[in-house]
């Protein structure tokens, strides 16, 4: 799938495979929404100073309300969301508390739906989600 010109909304983004996914998507021209908890706006902003088509974007992915408004500031800043890379999560390498919500993806979705514009229709939007015995991604 070619990524210029198309918007991708990385969750988890200030974590480390959430900015080396941002800075891989960048660099295919792809503009990208740095998705992740209120709590790590610095590292957000400070990764989108590095990409020329960034937005920063806090939310919670257990909460479905502040999912439908991330979504929409996408929407807004960058006029689309083509792919949602659902990355947010925790490493079990890092910490020890699980505290996992997997419904969340459910909750992405039908927040995503609404919102698709009809130049992004012409390819339906693409999620990904990151899963494996290392960790969970909400
Ligand atoms: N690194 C690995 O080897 C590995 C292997 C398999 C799976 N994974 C999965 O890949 C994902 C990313 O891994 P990583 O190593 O970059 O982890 P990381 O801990 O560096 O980053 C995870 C990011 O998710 C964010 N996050 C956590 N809970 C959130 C929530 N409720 N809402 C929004 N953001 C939230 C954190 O703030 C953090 O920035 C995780 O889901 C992890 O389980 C990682």
């Amino acid at each position: 799938m070619p990524l210029a010109g198309r918007v991708a909304f990385i969750t988890g983004a200030a974590g480390g495979l959430g900015q080396a996914m941002t800075t891989a998507f960048a660099a295919q021209g792809a503009a990208v929404a740095l998705a992740d908890l209120p709590a790590r706006a610095n590292q957000l902003a400070e990764l989108a100073q590095g990409h020329p088509r960034a937005l920063p974007v806090e939310l919670d992915v257990r909460d479905t309300v502040s999912i439908r408004n991330a979504v929409q500031a996408t929407v807004d800043g960058l006029g689309s969301l083509d792919i949602m890379v659902c990355n947010a999560g925790l490493n079990v390498r890092k910490t020890k508390l699980l505290d996992a919500t997997c419904g969340a993806l459910a909750n992405a979705r039908s927040s995503i739906a609404p919102l698709v514009t009809p130049e992004s229709a012409r390819q339906a939007p693409c999620v990904a989600r990151r899963r494996s015995a290392a960790g969970c991604a909400l």
